[in-house]
């Protein structure tokens, strides 16, 4: 087996995975400029108006056994994901406008689209959400959840996903909502028992995306986080989706910026080119632009987008090409372009001798366009992994950090963000599940 492009052992796999029978219930937590065209989106594809550009559960394809072999199938045939007809929308928001009305007031999607859907958007209506404006200070919500403390609005939430469950086969939770202020983990966190002393005593490290991340673990529903918010990046919740066999990963779409940094940087070092400064800079008018204009909601995602750089360059195998690197990033809140975000990049690097370059990047890319397949595709990647008997106590799915900004991994083990080894990752995974052998590209046999 060692000189073949496939290796590793056959597993048992596809027999065992639980089929994606009935309705797929989506718990979406926020339903702003991304929920609303992540929804939209999948119903303008179920009606055939619009193709899922940009999903790889849609449109991406698996190469199984030799490239000699011709076959390459589409991941959706592959592994048994749900079926888009079967998706069932459901979530909150700390406003009641429906997605109808919050996708009009988003202005992502055309006018047009908006109106041929307007039927089938108004219908959702948001729940009341669990909100409190000091963790993110740029809002004022008006329909919210009065509990005694923070026990009683997971109870809320708890009931809101129970009664989902009765009209619905299976459920998933992503977290849409807003940047929430730079918090870390504190003794509240270290284990469910902590953490629900915590909710009793309305601990202040407890963020509301936890109270919902809580509610969902609790009710074995699997949680995604769009948003670099702490949320489950602590062993209380790490625990809780193990013991509960809910499955979560990592946080923060990969969607603009951070996605070409993670393109470009892995090209930079598979090159050995030094890198001695990386300015990056965005203009955005949206909601999360205005969220984002609040240095404590800034700081989280800050903190999101400067990981990848440190880990994909590894300084400390490489000081003479990555140790004085000067990685700075901006977002600058622009009303003018709504969501129409432009993200510039200036990459100061060196070459041959020490002798400098620049690179200039300038994204003008469409922030919500960019994230919501991923949205649908992390949703039905984690009902998957729910229905998968070797993946659904494992609690952190590392194998979709493909689609996020700052991946979650076991503790001590260092996060992997290099887009192309993360897109390996994750078809090897499949294949892994599926009793497929995995593809190491070695291919010494075609020239046997
Ligand atoms: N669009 C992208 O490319 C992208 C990439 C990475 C991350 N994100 C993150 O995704 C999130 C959503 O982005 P967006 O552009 O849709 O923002 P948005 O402001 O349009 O939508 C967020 C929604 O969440 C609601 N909300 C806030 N707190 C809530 C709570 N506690 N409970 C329920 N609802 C709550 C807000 O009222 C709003 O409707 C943000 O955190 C953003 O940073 C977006």
């Amino acid at each position: 087996m060692s000189n073949q492009e496939q290796g590793g052992p056959k597993t048992a796999g596809a027999s065992t995975i639980a089929p994606a029978k009935g309705k797929l219930g989506v718990m979406v937590v926020g339903l702003g400029a991304v929920a609303t065209t992540f929804i939209a989106g999948v119903e303008a594809v179920r009606r055939g108006i619009a193709k899922p550009i940009g999903s790889l559960t849609q449109m991406g394809t698996v190469r199984l056994g030799k490239r000699t072999d011709n076959n390459s199938p589409k991941i959706k045939d592959f592994v048994p994901i749900a079926d888009l007809n079967d998706i069932v929308f459901t979530g909150w928001d700390i406003f009641e406008d429906n997605v109808y009305e919050s996708a009009a007031h988003a202005k992502v999607l055309d006018k047009d689209l908006i109106e041929q859907l307007k039927p089938f958007l108004e219908t959702i209506k948001p729940m009341p959400a669990v909100f409190d404006q000091y963790y993110v200070k740029r809002l004022h919500g008006t329909h919210v959840k009065k509990g005694k403390n923070k026990r009683d609005l997971a109870d809320q939430l708890i009931a809101d996903i129970q009664a989902f469950k009765k009209t619905v086969d299976r459920v998933v939770m992503i977290w849409c909502g807003s940047t929430e202020i730079f918090i870390e983990a504190t003794a509240v966190h270290q284990s469910i028992e902590a953490f629900e002393k915590g909710l009793e005593t309305d601990d202040i490290g407890i963020a509301p995306s936890q109270i919902y991340a809580y509610a969902a673990l609790v009710e074995s529903v699997p949680f995604a986080n769009g948003a670099p918010n702490l949320t489950v990046d602590v062993p209380a919740m790490v625990e809780l989706s193990k013991k509960n066999s809910a499955p979560i990963c990592g946080k923060d779409f990969k969607t603009g910026q951070t996605f070409m940094k993670t393109v470009l940087a892995p090209a930079f070092k598979a090159r050995l080119l030094g890198v001695s400064g990386w300015y990056s800079t965005n203009i955005l008018g949206n909601r999360d632009g205005e969220v984002l204009d609040d240095p404590e909601s800034f700081k989280t995602k800050e903190e999101s987008k400067l990981g990848s750089l440190d880990y994909i360059f590894q300084p400390e195998l490489y000081p003479d090409l990555y140790k004085d690197i000067f990685h700075k990033v901006r977002i600058n809140y622009y009303p003018p372009r709504g969501d129409n975000k432009e993200g510039w990049d200036n990459i100061d690097i060196f070459g041959w001798l020490g002798y400098p370059m620049q690179i200039k990047v300038d994204f003008l890319c469409r922030d919500s366009i960019l994230a919501a397949p991923i949205a649908l595709d992390l949703v039905l990647f984690l009902d998957l992994a729910r229905r998968t008997p070797s993946l659904k106590s494992i609690g952190i799915q590392e194998w979709l950090s493909f689609y996020l900004k700052s991946p979650q991994t076991r503790a001590g083990l260092y996060p992997e963000h290099d887009l192309f080894i993360q897109s390996m990752k994750l078809k090897n995974t499949l294949r892994h599940i599926m009793g497929e052998d995995l593809i190491t590209h070695l291919g010494l046999e075609y020239y046997d």
